[in-house]
């Protein structure tokens, strides 16, 4: 028996997973909500004899995916997806979205950005009017990241953006690595009044490696309810 939430996160797992085709290359997300989805997809091709190739987003994902069974391979040994189902921390009605809050943002856009098609699953929650409730997840180089990290305060105070608060993610006491060897910054930011330039301007700037915004990359939400309700929006 689930609570509500992670209901809500399987029902969306669960559909997405049938959009999956005999034969399909596919990236497999990150976090709790793309961890239903792998063990979907493993009980498909378990049941139905399905044959898939994957590629993951992350260490973590791999490491689920390898253990129920599944083909996984390098990004490079495959090239080219045709669908990637993977979570987000927020999304709007344009299906943009925020991601990076399990900190795989980095290769979550080049998984997704590899892919024909990017569907999104999430519980209702995450739907917001206007992204940016969600502290925005940066992926700074680790050399010279206050420096880094000064000047993506300079950008939000030029871009005339709200919240301000820029924090260094932490594990404990030590700062965060990303499987890429790389520190988090979280921007504080309350709403994004344009993510598309934030996200230019944020890329922009040395020693960033890669914001969280997915402008004009995702195609379906798939919207889970606590009640087990789905929608899909596209
Ligand atoms: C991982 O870096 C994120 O982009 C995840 O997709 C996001 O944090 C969603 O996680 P949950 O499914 O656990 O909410």
């Amino acid at each position: 028996d689930l609570n509500p939430i992670d209901n809500a996160k399987f029902v969306a797992a669960r559909r997405a997973v049938d959009f999956v085709e005999d034969g399909m290359k596919l990236g497999l997300g990150t976090g709790s909500t793309a961890a239903w989805m792998v063990r979907s997809l493993a009980e498909r091709v378990r049941d139905e004899g399905l044959r898939v190739t994957c590629v993951a987003t992350s260490r973590r994902t791999a490491e689920l995916a390898v253990g129920l069974g599944l083909d996984v391979r390098t990004l490079d040994e495959v090239k080219w997806l045709d669908l990637t189902i993977d979570g987000a921390d927020e999304f709007d009605t344009h299906l943009n979205l925020i991601k990076g809050g399990g900190a795989a943002l980095l290769q979550e856009k080049i998984v997704a950005t590899a892919s024909d098609q990017m569907i999104v699953i999430a519980d209702a929650a995450k739907e917001v009017a206007q992204l940016g409730a969600f502290p925005l997840p940066v992926e700074v180089i680790p050399f010279g990241w206050r420096t880094t990290k000064a000047l993506v305060e300079e950008t939000l105070v030029s871009m005339d953006v709200i919240g301000r608060e820029v924090t260094l993610r932490m594990t404990g006491d030590q700062p965060l690595r990303t499987d890429g060897q790389n520190h988090i910054l979280d921007l504080h930011l309350n709403r994004i009044g344009n993510p598309r330039q934030l996200s230019l301007v944020l890329n922009q700037i040395p020693g960033v490696v890669e914001n969280g915004l997915f402008i004009d990359i995702c195609d379906t939400v798939v919207v889970g309810h606590p009640d087990g309700r789905v929608q899909v929006r596209d």
